[in-house]
């Protein structure tokens, strides 16, 4: 994109706009790639695992049934009460239907909650590191987004006391993100009830995106809001999806999870951008988030590869590249760790250092500054473990150490 100066007469809505930072790195490894270099692209924010099979059947047969018109703009009836039920068994809650809005990706549920909840003269806390499309999000709401960051030993996740330092009058919302990307952190039950405490006292709305909550290390499903009291959900909206824990990201299926008055207007919102997510995406869904016993252990499967993944980087990380800070990976499929010791005059940060990388390694990972902290690059397991462990050998070959 042209510089903010040699930009053609775009709106205000654009101003501030910025094409995502990590494009210009994965362009390279691509470019590099088709040239025929042998790139080891660790870069990519989703599961390198096919949908399951019965998912995908679900959306052919929807397809051949005819199924392929329009449905409500807040989702097939069907799968908003199978999303609703799967929430309810999760977190034996009471989740009402009419809250839950089907979109097309997190992104959009993202979306539509930042839209219909802030705007100009508003404030929203974004923790950092912060999955780097939640500021773009916010300014295109043309509210303002201020970074919190959390003690460094608590692997950056924040709490009261940090989200008040940071809270005026014109604070509407915070987001969080547990398991996070691109930390791999993830909030205790108890830090979720004292954020969504000091939220209520305070009239801030908890935005809470756990779209990882499944591919977490520490034992079942990571916690969420809803294992909250009640009284604490008033202002609460949980965004969630198909895309990572079912291997999904290109049918682009997501939910938000409010008030069913603000849900309303979300997918009032949704009916004149993108109307609904895709038809027989919605049927895919539907067999996801009604998946039997058995289909459910496909999905274990993929859970189990990701644990052993996730033993494997950090282990390599403390061989091969030893006294390297990382934040603990205990959710998600990324390992964030520090690289600013091998930073100098002519590689002075992150996206240096990526550079040097791929062209000196063939090993693609992602800078810390798309996320906010610069200090810290990002590696996604995604990858065969063959992949991961030839990786860590050219990352210490060519750093090394
Ligand atoms: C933290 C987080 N939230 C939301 C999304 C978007 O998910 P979707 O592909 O369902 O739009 C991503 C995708 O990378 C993500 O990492």
């Amino acid at each position: 994109m042209p510089s903010t100066e040699t930009r053609p007469a775009t709106s205000e809505n654009v101003r501030r706009l910025e094409p995502s930072a990590t494009i210009a790195v994965s362009s390279l490894a691509k470019e590099l790639q088709a040239q025929g270099s042998d790139i080891i692209n660790l870069s990519a924010g989703e599961p390198d695992f096919p949908t399951p099979r019965f998912i995908a059947e679900a959306a052919m047969a929807a397809i051949q049934a005819g199924r392929t018109r329009y449905t409500p703009a807040a989702g097939l009836p069907a799968l908003r009460e199978a999303i609703a039920a799967a929430l309810a068994r999760r977190h034996g809650a009471d989740v009402a239907a009419s809250g839950v809005v089907v979109s097309a990706g997190a992104k959009q549920a993202l979306f539509n909650a930042l839209f219909v909840l802030v705007g100009p003269g508003d404030r929203v806390l974004v923790p950092v590191p912060y999955w780097t499309s939640y500021p773009e999000i916010v300014q295109l709401a043309r509210a303002e987004w201020v970074p919190v960051q959390g003690p460094a030993e608590r692997g950056y996740r924040v709490g009261p006391e940090e989200l008040e330092a940071a809270w005026d009058e014109s604070v509407r919302a915070v987001i969080l993100n547990s398991p996070s990307n691109p930390s791999g952190a993830v909030y205790r039950v108890e830090e979720l009830e004292s954020i969504a405490r000091w939220a209520r006292d305070r009239g801030v709305w908890v935005i809470s995106d756990e779209i990882y909550d499944r591919l977490c290390y520490l034992g079942g499903p990571a916690p969420g809001l809803l294992d909250l009291p009640g009284d604490l959900l008033e202002r609460a909206v949980v965004i969630n999806g198909a895309s990572k824990a079912y291997a999904m990201t290109g049918w682009r299926i997501g939910y938000s999870y409010c008030d069913p008055a603000v849900a309303e207007t979300m997918a009032a919102l949704q009916s004149h951008t993108t109307s609904n997510a895709a038809t027989p995406s919605q049927y895919a869904a539907l067999a996801a988030f009604t998946a039997t016993a058995e289909q459910e252990t496909e999905l274990d499967a993929m859970l189990a590869e990701f644990r052993a993944r996730r033993d494997l980087v950090v282990d390599r990380l403390n061989e091969r590249l030893p006294g390297t800070d990382h934040v603990a990976p205990e959710g998600a499929f990324y390992l964030f760790f520090r690289a600013d010791r091998w930073y100098h005059e002519g590689r002075p940060d992150s996206v240096a250092l990526c550079t040097h990388l791929i062209q000196q390694a063939g090993v693609a990972l992602v800078p810390g500054s798309a996320f906010g902290d610069d200090r810290y690059l990002r590696l996604s397991f995604a990858a065969s473990r063959a992949e991961l462990e030839e990786a860590f050998d050219r990352m210490a070959r060519s750093l090394g150490r």
